[in-house]
């Protein structure tokens, strides 16, 4: 059907060139700018905090899409350790030397601020059979929400796919080792927030 319309679309506006009387570098760059349409994914998320088995979406996510958007969410059903600023602050320091990964703060409908970055897809990772419930849920309702945008689910890699912001969290909050479930930056900004991990008697 998308090539249907790409092909009608070619065809139109060969005639219009024609008409017009453009020149055929016009078209050829025409067909140029259909081939270069950015793919842009929103990857939504409380991140509280990021774990490497949501930087690991994020990579596999690259092979994929031109650019990923990391988005913060102000509305979760979830009460956080970290604010909504920290949350993206340390986002920022994970994905710095990232050029293709913008991080950004959105509230409201996550389908409103899919549609105001002008992004074509929303990207979730699946770790387990457990994650699919929910995330069918969420994909379903946003395409009842806005039908022309899509979700793609990316399993996560086998090594990742028991970790949770939930228990990296209790896990320092207990002053254990952090270090093989998060970014560096994330273990910074705990150590901010009063956890030292050092002080552990071994
Ligand atoms: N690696 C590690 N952990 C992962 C993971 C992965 N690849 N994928 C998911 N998780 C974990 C997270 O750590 C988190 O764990 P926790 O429950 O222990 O905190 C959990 O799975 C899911 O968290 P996350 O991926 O951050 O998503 P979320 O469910 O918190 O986010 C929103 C939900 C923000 C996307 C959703 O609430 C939303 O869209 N809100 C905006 C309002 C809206 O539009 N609502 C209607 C939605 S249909």
């Amino acid at each position: 059907m998308r090539l249907i319309s790409k092909i009608i679309g070619q065809f139109v506006f060969l005639l219009v060139c024609f008409q017009k009387k453009l020149y055929f570098n016009e078209y050829s760059k025409f067909l140029t700018d259909m081939k270069t349409t950015e793919k842009i994914a929103v990857y939504p998320g409380t991140f509280d905090p990021i774990t490497l088995g949501h930087v690991s979406v994020v990579r596999r996510g690259l092979l994929v899409f031109d650019k990923i958007i990391v988005a913060v969410a102000k509305d979760t059903h979830k009460s956080t350790f970290f604010s909504f600023d920290e949350r993206f602050q340390i986002l920022r320091e994970v994905f710095q030397d990232e050029p293709r990964v913008e991080v950004r703060k959105f509230e409201g409908l996550l389908i409103d601020f899919v549609k105001e970055v002008g992004a074509n897809a929303i990207l979730r990772g699946l770790r387990t059979v457990s994650d699919f419930e929910y995330e069918f849920q969420m994909a379903l309702t946003n395409r009842k929400l806005d039908n022309s945008i899509e979700t793609v689910f990316i399993m996560a890699e086998d090594h990742v796919s028991y970790f949770s912001s939930s228990l990296v969290k209790e896990i320092a909050r207990l002053e254990g080792d952090i270090s093989h479930l998060v970014p560096p930056a994330v273990i910074k900004w705990f150590e901010k927030k009063g956890i030292n991990f050092k002080k552990k008697v071994k």
